[in-house]
């Protein structure tokens, strides 16, 4: 039975954090923290994950960007090689990138899809450019064919990023598994929580071979921080359950957003400098997988596809309501996309309004931590203007579609869509 409503507000977000993985963190804390325990977790997780890829080789380290920088360093990215990348991306990978010393080349997005746009990338690719990186936005995979077709024709080899993608499958086949190799994240947000964390999938043994050295030689991560974020991860989990957000932190959320709406939002992409200026050093940060984060991802896999199944029924649902709503736009999906769902993402004009309008009816929303990364200081003058990225960042918003909701949740989402979309 549901509470009463000033109880049932919705969160924009929920973290995925099941009680078997806390049980298996806490276990793993528990046990003695020998290197051969933790070797031994992480291989099975490698092993775990890579049957669920159907990847040969996959090499667990400390994050996404981590893995993104030792697959380059394992492809021999020298100084000065092009790599092409979606415009409308996370800024630290752009800066990631280019602390390694390579050249971002930022492609725009396709207004439909929201993914990086096959014809832009034969636009930005010149003649020192060797990799084309393919980001699945928000759990859509991005057109595989042409992006494939136009990397064989200019001679670049593919890297996808799958942070956001994990489970999604384009022509049926898992995405991750179209390029030399694939990158995916375990932060809290996404889909499998580690804390932090990140794979490296690929079935070239000589690239599997260097990443693997890499990650040896650096160790394994700390415990220390892993503990802290793990109890974050559980207060944060809690924080987000209907009946504490909606005694805590949403009447919070509530008087803020009222008092300072467009400040809030700056402050949330506040980042160090070094991410804008496109000089964060990664190195220092690579490290393999601890076990206690593989004991997470062990207990956390075999979830996925379950929880990645509520968010799309979710999502449909939400989608089929909000079709041809004018004044608002939805990610639209291509035919041989299998999406994941990491998020619901639609476009408005006056979204401050309606992120208002959404909160007196009880639901949390978000305007998300990407931007147009040909903003960012240190591209600006290279990447000129990417007109949809950048209508992308200013227009966004993210409706929650989260696995624990229901249909009648998400039918108030709707029908609260739809009401302040016609008062406009
Ligand atoms: C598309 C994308 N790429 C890369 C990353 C970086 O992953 P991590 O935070 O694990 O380094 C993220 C994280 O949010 C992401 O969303």
């Amino acid at each position: 039975m549901r509470g009463p409503e000033w109880l049932c507000r919705i969160p924009r977000a929920s973290i995925q954090l099941h009680p078997s993985q806390i049980k298996a963190a806490v276990g793993c804390v528990l046990r003695r923290a020998d290197d051969d325990v933790d070797k031994e977790t992480v291989a099975r997780f490698e092993e775990s994950f890579g049957r669920y890829q159907d990847s040969s080789f996959s090499i667990a380290v400390s994050s996404g960007k981590v893995a993104l920088a030792l697959i380059l360093d394992g492809l021999g990215a020298r100084r000065g090689d092009g790599i092409v990348m979606a415009s409308y991306n996370v800024p630290e990978v752009i800066s990631v990138v280019a602390g390694l010393g390579l050249r971002p080349r930022l492609a725009d997005i396709d207004p439909d899809t929201l993914n990086i746009d096959p014809d832009e990338v034969l636009r930005v690719a010149d003649k020192r450019t060797r990799f084309l990186l393919i980001t699945h936005l928000y759990g859509h995979p991005a057109d595989i064919d042409r992006l494939v077709a136009a990397a064989d024709s200019k001679g670049l080899t593919v890297i996808e990023d799958c942070a956001q993608g994990l489970g999604a499958t384009w022509r049926g086949r898992r995405v991750g598994t179209f390029g030399r190799a694939s990158m995916f994240s375990f932060g809290m947000m996404k889909n499998l929580n580690t804390i932090q964390g990140g794979m490296v999938c690929t079935d070239d043994e000589a690239l599997a071979t260097r990443v693997r050295r890499m990650v040896v030689k650096a160790g394994f991560m700390r415990r220390a921080p892993l503990l802290k974020g793990l109890a974050s991860s559980i207060g944060l989990r809690v924080a987000t359950s209907r009946a504490p957000f909606s005694l805590g932190l949403f009447p919070i959320i509530r008087v803020a957003e009222g008092l300072t709406p467009a400040l809030l939002h700056q402050a949330t992409k506040m980042r160090p400098a070094a991410f804008e200026t496109g000089n964060l050093d990664i190195r220092p940060m690579i490290s393999g997988m601890n076990g206690i984060q593989a004991a997470m991802g062990l207990a956390g896999l075999p979830r996925v596809d379950v929880a990645n199944a509520m968010r799309a029924h979710n999502a449909v649902r939400l989608a089929s309501r909000l079709d041809g709503l004018p004044g608002v736009r939805c990610q639209m999906p291509l035919d041989a996309a299998g999406q994941s769902w990491l998020n619901f993402v639609i476009r408005v004009r006056n979204r401050l309004a309606l992120k208002r309008s959404l909160l007196r009816e009880g639901i949390d929303t978000t305007m998300g931590f990407l931007m147009a990364c040909n903003r960012m200081p240190s591209m600006i003058e290279d990447a000129g203007r990417c007109p949809v990225s950048e209508e992308l960042e200013d227009t966004n918003l993210y409706l929650p579609i989260w696995p624990e909701l229901d249909d009648r949740d998400i039918d108030h989402v709707a029908d609260s869509v739809i009401k302040a979309m016609d008062r406009k």
